[in-house]
Order: structure tokens, then sequence, then C-alpha cells
């Protein structure tokens, strides 16, 4: 359940997956020339769908059930639940039996990748591996460093490695060294309080993306990277305060990124399977819900639930 801007109660559901029961093939695309070039989907072909669409394009398609549509218009985003949709219905996100959702939205999860597994990939994965990409953090041999180990974090450090680069964590939290080092495979695991370590690493990073959900400061990672190093900030602080001279010295960036394209998206699932990075997940039914809620709260998670809608309903 969730507090709401608009009504409430409202069952959420931002990301989802689930086996394909139809496709429309009448369906066209005013960028398609053709209904012909349209992916022909199978009953068994499994799907996954997200939040987002940075083409900047929202399909027109009229649903007779409508549970959600997204997308990014130029009149701004539409979430997945409990937003104003373009035709003025409420989206109401996807914890449920079945989901209506366009093409353009849907993407294939590869043969084989195991489908609770992918589907932290649609919001957690995209959102580290878009600018990763974007910002070319893909060089081998290069130096990254991921704050925050959580659901981004986590997956920034897997892309990281699969990418060939020196990856360093930088935590507050002492109990995650083990895991960062040996489980998830990060060369150096860093606790951000402590200012030794981390003067140590001053200007030895190219890259630095910044997964922290909390509040905290930016002064100590810009005097990390090296000339022209580039902190994307993709974690949502309440504020960011940084000083000048941290930017201008050495001629660093600082950039935001928010999910990413479908086109990405897909790519990204092929490179999970090629590579066979798979985030770190605990399935759970809905009825287990609230005991995730509180164990969110401890942060005793990692590092996604993943809840198994299919079988709940049952
Ligand atoms: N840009 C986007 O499109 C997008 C998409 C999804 C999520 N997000 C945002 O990204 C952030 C991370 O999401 P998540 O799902 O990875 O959350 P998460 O699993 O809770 O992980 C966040 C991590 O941030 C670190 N952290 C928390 N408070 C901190 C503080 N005050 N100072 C420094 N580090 C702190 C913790 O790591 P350590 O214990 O290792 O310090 C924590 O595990 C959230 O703000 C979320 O809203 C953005």
């Amino acid at each position: 359940m969730c507090m709401s801007r608009l009504g409430w109660p409202v069952t959420t559901g931002q990301v989802e997956r689930g086996h394909c029961m139809r496709r429309d093939n009448n369906y066209q695309r005013p960028d398609e020339k053709t209904t012909s070039s349209a992916k022909q989907y199978t009953i068994l072909d499994c799907l996954g769908w997200a939040a987002r669409d940075a083409s900047g394009y929202l399909s027109p398609y009229k649903f007779g059930r409508r549970h959600e549509i997204v997308g990014v218009v130029k009149e701004g985003a539409v979430g997945t639940f409990n937003y104003v949709d373009v035709d003025g219905t409420i989206t109401k996100g996807g914890y449920s039996s079945y989901v209506v959702v366009h093409q353009r939205y849907c993407f294939m999860i590869p043969k084989d990748y195991p489908s609770a597994l992918a589907a932290p990939l649609l919001c957690a994965g995209i959102t580290v591996y878009s600018p990763m990409i974007r910002r070319k953090m893909n060089q081998p041999g290069k130096s990254l460093g991921v704050i925050g180990l959580g659901g981004l974090g986590h997956l920034a450090v897997k892309f990281g490695k699969a990418f060939g680069l020196n990856v360093i964590v930088f935590s507050t939290s002492t109990s995650k060294k083990e895991e960062a080092l040996t489980k998830l495979g990060a060369d150096k695991f860093v606790i951000s309080s402590d200012q030794q370590q981390m003067m140590a690493l001053a200007n030895s990073l190219d890259f630095i993306i910044d997964t922290a959900s909390g509040d905290h400061p930016f002064d100590p990672y810009m005097s990390l990277l090296k000339t022209s190093g580039t902190l994307v900030l993709v974690g949502a602080p309440s504020e960011i305060k940084l000083s000048p001279m941290g930017l201008l010295r050495g001629m660093k960036s600082i950039s935001g990124s928010a999910s990413g394209g479908t086109k990405e998206t897909q790519e990204m699932l092929n490179f999970c399977a090629a590579r066979k990075i798979y985030p770190e997940i605990e399935v759970i039914p809905i009825q287990n819900i609230n005991e995730a809620f509180e164990r969110l709260i401890k942060r005793d998670v990692k590092y996604r639930f993943v809840i198994d809608i299919d079988n709940s309903l049952k």
C-alpha cells in the first residue's frame, strides 16, 4: 500500500515482469513504416515492463482495461501508479494477476534468465547501467567509485566488474565489507566516514556513481575524482551541497540520471544474460509485505525483495 498524492489506498508495483498473454498486431506506432516490422511475441515469451520510455513518446493506444501505461511525455512523466494518465484515468500499479501494457514498454527477458531475477534489472539495473554506458564508465582499466551498497549500488558493482573496472565501494555500513569484496567482487571497500581511507584515494577515480538514498556530503567525493572526472547522481538525497571549488579545480562534472530508455533497457537485459549478471534478491509472497517493509526500515535486505504475485494470489 502507498501514501498517495491523489487518493488511497492504492496498490503500487512499479516494475513488473510476467508472461505475454496477447499482443495486438494491428497497432502501428507513428515511427513504424509497416506493422510487419513489429516484433511478434508468443504466449511463451517472458516479458518485463518498466517505468519509463525516455524517447519522449507515449502511446495513444486505447486499452479496454487500464492498469498502467507509463512513459515520459513532453508535459511530464506518467508514473506507473497513482498518477493521472493522459486520458484522465489514474494509473494503478502492477500488483495484480493481469496487467495491460503496450508492447512499446515491454522487454524480452532473455531465455533461461530467471524471471524473478529480471525484475530488479528493470529499475535498479537500468538506473545504474544507463548512466554508466552514457558516461562511458565501461572502459576496462578505469576506476569507479560506487557510493551506497543497496539495490542500485550492488548492481553498479556487478556492472563495473563486468566492464573490467577497478571498483571501490563507499559505504556507511562496516557489516557490508565482506560481502562487497567476496560475493560482489569489489576491489576495495571504504567506510566513507574514515577520513584517512578517503584521503588516500584523492584524485584517483575516473567516475563515481552515487546511489546513496540519504543526505551526505559531496565535497569529500569530488576530491577523489581525477581531472575531468564525473560523479553521476542516481540516488535521491534531499539536497546537494558542494563547494564550487570542488568542481572548478580539476574541471570536474556532476550530473544526474533517472531510469533509462527502452533500447538500452533491452541491451542491459541481454548483457546481463550474456555475462551471467544476476541481482541479489529475496523472493517473498505478498502476504509477507508488512514484514518486508519493517525489514526495509532496518536496512535488512540483500538487496531487493521480489514479490511473487503469481503464486501469492493462487
Ligand atoms: N534515479 C532513478 O531513476 C532512481 C531509481 C531507483 C531508485 N532511485 C533512488 O536511488 C536511491 C537508492 O535506491 P536503492 O533502492 O538502492 O536504496 P537502498 O537499497 O536502500 O540503498 C541505498 C543505500 O544508500 C546508502 N545510504 C543510505 N543512507 C545514507 C546516507 N545518509 N549517507 C550515505 N549513504 C547512505 C546505504 O548504503 P550503505 O549502507 O552501503 O552506506 C543504503 O544501502 C534512493 O534514493 C532511490 O529513491 C533513483
